[in-house]
């Protein structure tokens, strides 16, 4: 039987986010804005201070998937001020040998429900437009297009859809 599990790194744990960043972006290179080689220059105390949302002005948490223990996807959810109530969703990925298999909207749901337990009022994200898997679950989980399309990095043919996921009418707005 599978065994799935979520954590949060801390910046302890740059190690474990190294490996899944460069996996995700070397195997999914068109899902994501950064690219391999960009991530590849970084240095350990970079990758460590990735992890440290505070020190960079930003509120965050970076999430892992375990399959069986071993780590096989992540996803991020940061605003980019302190005070800020808007949650951006960057990075997510989960391994293709995970796939299908609902982690991915276990992910999903996770940062949505530690979004709402700190008060945000929106989660935005871009997903790429040729990305029907991703596109799917987050339409599923309430997700809408939000504006025009963005080219996925300078130079790119392809584009991003910007999408908002609203979460304050589920809260308690006293
Ligand atoms: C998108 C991604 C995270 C989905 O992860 P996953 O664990 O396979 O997804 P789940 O098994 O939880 O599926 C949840 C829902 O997503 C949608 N979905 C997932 N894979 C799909 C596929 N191949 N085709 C169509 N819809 C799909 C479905 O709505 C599915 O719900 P359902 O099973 O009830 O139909 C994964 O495919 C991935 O990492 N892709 C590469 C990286 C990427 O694109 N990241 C997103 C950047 S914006």
């Amino acid at each position: 039987m599978n065994n799935i599990s979520l954590r949060a790194l801390t910046k302890e744990d740059w190690r474990i986010y190294k490996t899944l960043r460069l996996q995700s972006l070397s195997d999914s290179p068109d899902s994501f804005g950064a690219t391999l080689a960009s991530e590849q220059a970084l240095n350990d105390d970079e990758w460590s201070a990735r992890l440290d949302y505070s020190v960079r002005g930003m509120h965050g948490v970076l999430f892992i998937a375990l399959l069986n223990n071993n780590p096989i996807g992540l996803a991020c959810s940061v605003t980019h001020s302190r005070t800020s109530q808007d949650g951006h969703i960057y990075q997510m990925w989960i391994s293709p040998k995970a796939r299908g298999l609902g982690i991915g909207h276990q992910l999903l749901t996770h940062i949505i429900n530690w979004a709402k337990g700190e008060k945000l009022k929106h989660l935005f994200l871009a997903v790429t437009t040729i990305n029907v898997a991703a596109l799917k679950l987050y339409q599923a989980l309430g997700f809408r297009a939000d504006g025009d399309l963005v080219e996925l990095r300078a130079g790119s043919k392809l584009q991003t859809q910007p999408m908002i996921l609203d979460l304050y009418e589920t809260q308690d707005k006293s």
